[in-house]
């Protein structure tokens, strides 16, 4: 599959087999990686690779919970719901929906390492910068892993847990975790977005403004 072919069909895969991962795929995918562009050449950048059953599994925990957490917040509460219910209703929708992370035979956290070579004054603009490169980074393996027939999805349900996750992987203070994925077979390539999703899809061209803002691509 080439480049174009695997960003088309990349998708977020929240489905995984057990299937095992050959270590030389992921050693290939992790020096995909961190081929992305990086501000500076400054590579404030980490991967942090959990493949060890017993850490996975407290991982895939935490990012259950986490994920518990983000749906409490973020979905709307059925009619009637207390709070706990909804909580409720939280907590089993994400085991649910996350249910296989359990079998997922790696981990793929995206650590930024800030190395503090901007002013004091402007570490904000360094560090907005460093985010942006670990994006880069994750998306290389994201398409990488797609075209070896591979499941990703940029997960951030961590930043619910943030103690936690931190303690289980021994991170130092000043290493921050943007984004965190399984690596994994999925049960299937979902073919496109969920009906919800695509439904909020905006149309390509009104997302472009030709030379200036506020002029919308026109019809070809
Ligand atoms: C910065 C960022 C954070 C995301 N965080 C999560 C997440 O925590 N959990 C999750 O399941 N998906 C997460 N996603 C995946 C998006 O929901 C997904 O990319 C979007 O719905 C479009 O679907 P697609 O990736 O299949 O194109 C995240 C994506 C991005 C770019």
């Amino acid at each position: 599959m080439d480049a174009l072919e695997a960003i088309r069909r990349r998708r977020s895969v929240r489905r995984y087999t057990d299937r095992p991962v050959d270590d030389a795929d992921v050693d290939e995918l992790l020096r995909l990686a961190l081929l992305a562009p990086t501000g500076g050449m400054a590579q404030a950048w980490s991967i942090l690779v959990v493949r060890e059953p017993e850490r996975r599994a407290a991982l895939a925990e935490l990012i259950i919970r986490g994920g518990a957490e983000y749906f409490r917040l973020v979905r709307p509460a059925a009619a009637g719901t207390s709070p706990e219910e909804h909580a409720e209703w939280a907590r089993g929708y994400a085991r649910q929906a996350l249910g296989t992370y359990p079998d997922v035979p790696v981990w793929i956290v995206g650590l930024l390492v800030p190395r503090d070579v901007f002013p004091p004054d402007r570490r904000a603009m360094e560090r907005d910068a460093d985010m942006v490169s670990v994006g880069f980074m994750i998306e290389n393996l994201m398409v990488a892993a797609r075209a070896k027939g591979l499941g990703t999805v940029p997960t951030v349900f961590q930043w619910f847990v943030e103690d936690e996750f931190r303690a289980l992987l021994g991170l130092p203070p000043e290493v921050e975790v943007p984004l965190v994925t399984p690596l994994g077979y999925p049960e299937e390539f979902p073919q496109g977005l969920p009906p919800a999703l695509a439904a909020i899809r905006r149309p390509w061209r009104t997302l472009v403004h030709d030379e200036t803002w506020g002029a919308p691509r026109a019809d070809a």
